[in-house]
């Protein structure tokens, strides 16, 4: 698959007992239901992208594109997992070699993300777990993690204790997540056990008259910070399941849908990129922009992305914006494109007050 360097023949391997991944879960790899424009795992990610965004402006480093193939240490031993726990067997993960897996969880990039510096970041993957067959498992699926590092600068700063700093902050910002998502729903905090958190902590909010459980999470282990050199630092780290939301957020069935090549999934017709560069002025908000572009184009506008921006010696900034037209229902021409982009350009300018480059 795109995204890994192995062969077919490099990843199953029947009859060589190290190896367990099949041809189904083989045909799985590097799909990046998570990255495609329009899909429900890509909608409610960037939901949540948006959350940090807002929350904690420019913090949170988003990873989306990390390789699932991971080593046993990254998997495993560097977050702690005992020698003897469950999710090491071949019965619960999918494995290539014996010390190369299909990630069975996003955690398994919480150390070299540390080792690379971050201190603020959020991954977002496909995940591997050989499991039971019903409408909310199946053996990929996609999870979120969450990092947060504190300093003694920010305990002090606040007055508290650096681990009672991280779970209350923790606490917050998650709950402020769940109500971003569900609204203002009740919520309740229960005690787990992870072998990188402690202590930890599940989310479940009340949803449609039962208990749901939303996320994994805890106060980091010290032993990890101490292995990928931040031994001063405490942390806060969440993991939550991307397919299991989204099932109850936009009302999805049953989990096979989320492969399937249905066009609310996927996108049927193609999308048609058209790129705008301006000089902005003072009063230039994206949120303008974006306006102007639904008024010109309707729901033909699916992504407004800013692609580039830089600052000439006079201190005027341009920003370079990449619009995505695509229509849910049809084939869009070249011609009826050129005129909404016509359109926007014009407006960009009349009503925006930016100079067009
Ligand atoms: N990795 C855990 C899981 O897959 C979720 C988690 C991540 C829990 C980070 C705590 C901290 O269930």
């Amino acid at each position: 698959g795109q995204g890994s360097t192995l062969t077919r023949e490099e990843l199953v391997r029947e009859g060589d007992p190290t190896n367990n991944v099949s041809d189904a879960i083989f045909t799985r790899l590097g799909m990046q239901l998570h990255n495609r424009p329009n899909h429900p795992l890509s909608i409610l990610k960037n939901v949540i992208y948006s959350y940090f965004d807002e929350r904690c402006p420019k913090m949170f480093n988003k990873f989306d594109n990390l390789s699932p193939i991971v080593s046993t240490k990254m998997n495993f031993d560097e977050v702690l997992v005992p020698a003897d726990h469950v999710s090491r067997s071949y019965n619960d993960t999918y494995y290539i070699d014996q010390e190369t897996v299909l990630r069975c969880h996003t955690s398994a990039h919480q150390a070299e993300m540390l080792r690379g510096g971050n201190t603020h970041f959020l991954v977002t993957g496909d995940v591997y777990r050989r499991d039971s067959i019903d409408a909310t498992h199946y053996p990929v699926f996609h999870q979120m993690e969450g990092v947060r590092l504190f300093t003694r600068a920010d305990w002090e700063a606040a007055g508290m204790d650096g681990i009672a700093m991280a779970e209350k902050d923790l606490k917050e910002t998650l709950e402020g997540l769940a109500q971003r998502l569900f609204g203002s729903v009740e919520m309740r905090w229960v005690d787990t056990y992870f072998p990188f958190t402690d202590p930890s902590f599940e989310l479940e909010i009340f949803f449609q008259g039962e208990w749901l459980e939303v996320l994994g999470c805890g106060v980091m282990e010290q032993q990890i910070l101490v292995n990928c050199g931040r031994p001063d630092d405490k942390a806060w780290a969440f993991g939550l399941g991307l397919e299991r939301l989204a099932m109850v957020l936009f009302d999805i069935p049953d989990i096979r849908l989320f492969w399937t090549d249905d066009e609310r999934f996927t996108g049927q017709y193609p999308p048609c990129f058209k790129d705008i560069s301006f000089w902005i002025s003072d009063s230039f908000t994206e949120n303008n922009l974006c306006e102007v572009v639904r008024a010109a184009a309707g729901d033909l506008a699916e992504e407004v992305k800013l692609i580039d921006e830089f600052t000439n010696k006079q201190g005027m900034t341009s920003h370079c914006y990449r619009i995505a037209y695509r229509s849910m229902d049809r084939s869009l021409t070249d011609e009826e494109i050129n005129r909404i982009q016509e359109a926007v350009r014009k407006d960009v300018e009349g009503k925006l007050k930016v100079t067009l480059r």
